[in-house]
């Protein structure tokens, strides 16, 4: 059964199934450094707009913002997708479940429809990177993982994941007897760091049965200020390509991002943007081979690296040249 769904000849999938069989919008908006005041309404407009997934997360500060979104649109709640991230410094097993409430009471909801393992590093209770990372829990999270199943058994997460985990470290959480296997990896994919190796792992190495659907975050390259969300707008390969097919560069990234096979997680509040954003098409053959080439070849560039300062190797990439 494929994990693509409402994909034709010349449109691209609309959804991702998900291992419980739960669909999973192919765009959704993302909410990281959304303040809430404006998230309130950039929300409300996506779901105008038609967006019906949204990305938060504990950390983000806006999760109440977006529960406020849902309640005063009219749009019915098991309609929208809502995701929210467990942060690192409550990854003791016994802290996840109280955390989880609390995201549940700033939401103002009573299950989220799916709930990431943030990153795989754990932080001890009340600190902050550094000298405090938990490396015993950040080596192997499955008790972190196991707590998190808890909630699926209790209805109050629908699906669960992971995200920013390297292939060594999901296949290494996957190796221990799992119930319930992570239904995605939420990972930094752009133009610049396009990870077709996890891509690929994710399809292949696991199979269909326990397939991780890909999520790309900072698909614009946009997260940390605006010299490499230029740098992507204005490549030669994306603007040629959006004046060819009447898009703009944002769209040709989107749409490229989704027929690669990946979840697609823009961040805007502007209202332009949040609607332009949504409109993805299938790209011709030769030019989406073309960006595919291009992003395969430009020097790869890695966003965010918290590496030094949690004191460990996240990615375990080497040669990664640091912003
Ligand atoms: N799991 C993780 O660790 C993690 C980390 C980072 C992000 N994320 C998720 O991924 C989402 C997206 O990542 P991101 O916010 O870091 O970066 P991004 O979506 O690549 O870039 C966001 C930036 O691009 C601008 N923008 C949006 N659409 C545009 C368009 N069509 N044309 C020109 N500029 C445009 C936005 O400006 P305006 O808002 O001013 O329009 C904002 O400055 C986050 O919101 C979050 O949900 C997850």
């Amino acid at each position: 059964m494929s994990r693509q769904v409402g994909a034709t000849a010349t449109s691209l999938p609309t959804h991702f199934r998900m291992t419980s069989g739960d669909l999973m919008p192919s765009v959704a908006l993302g909410l990281y450094q959304s303040l809430p005041e404006e998230a309130v309404d950039a929300i409300k407009l996506a779901l105008k707009a038609g967006y019906r997934h949204f990305d938060t997360a504990w950390v983000y500060g806006n999760e109440s913002a977006l529960g406020q979104a849902i309640r005063e649109s009219d749009v019915p709640r098991n309609e929208i997708w809502v995701t929210t991230k467990l942060w690192n410094t409550f990854h003791a097993p016994e802290d996840v479940e109280p955390i989880f409430n609390e995201s549940l009471k700033n939401l103002g909801l009573d299950y989220v429809d799916l709930y990431l393992m943030h990153w795989p590093i754990a932080h001890k209770r009340g600190s902050f990177g550094g000298t405090t990372t938990n490396h015993e829990l950040s080596e192997d999270p499955f008790p972190t993982w196991q707590a998190m199943e808890r909630l699926v058994e209790s209805g109050r997460a629908r699906n669960i994941g992971v995200s920013n985990f390297n292939i060594r470290r999901l296949a290494k959480l996957m190796s221990n007897p799992m119930k319930v296997t992570p239904a995605i990896n939420q990972v930094e994919i752009h133009l610049f760091n396009p990870q077709p190796e996890m891509i690929k792992a994710s399809h292949f190495m696991w199979g269909e049965e326990h397939g991780v659907v890909i999520q790309a975050w900072g698909p614009l390259s946009g997260s940390v200020g605006r010299l490499m969300l230029d740098k992507a707008l204005s490549a030669p390969e994306i603007k040629e390509s959006a004046e060819e097919l009447g898009l703009t560069p944002g769209q040709v990234i989107m749409s490229w991002h989704v027929q690669r096979g990946t979840v697609v997680l823009p961040k805007s509040v502007t209202p332009s943007r949040i609607i332009e954003n949504l409109h993805v098409v299938k790209l011709p053959d030769a030019i989406f081979e073309k960006i595919e080439k291009a992003a395969t070849s430009y020097p790869r560039v890695r966003l965010f690296d918290p590496s030094r300062s949690w004191g460990l190797d996240v990615f375990e990439e080497g040669t990664y040249q640091r912003r």
